[in-house]
């Protein structure tokens, strides 16, 4: 499946994600800068905090209780913030784009 980060510097890095797996983790093995994944998925920590692509709010479907309660108290929240181990990688995410928040 493939994902493109958009990072800090304005580059692009797209990622082939392993299905079945959080965002966050298949972003923290390919390196992506900005996911640090701190709190290992817990919802607790967003810093793998992620601005989704307009186009694709509606296939990730709402916020998880824990990822909104996170969101309610971090930095730069936006309609299309979410925490990436909140999101399974699945086929359908094939060309999804996200951009890394702000830490
Ligand atoms: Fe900590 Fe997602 S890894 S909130």
């Amino acid at each position: 499946t493939t994902i493109t980060f958009q990072i800090h510097d304005g580059s692009e890095q797209p990622i082939d994600a392993e299905t079945g797996i959080p965002l966050m983790e298949a972003a923290v093995e390919n390196d992506v800068p900005g996911i640090d994944g701190d709190c290992g998925g817990m919802a607790a920590c967003a810093t793998c905090h992620v601005y989704v692509d307009e186009a694709w709010r509606q296939k990730l479907g709402e916020r998880t209780p824990a990822e909104r309660a996170m969101l309610d108290n971090s930095f730069d929240v936006k309609e299309n913030s979410r925490l990436a181990c909140q999101i399974p990688v699945t086929e359908e995410l094939d060309g999804l784009r996200v951009e890394v928040a702000p830490s």
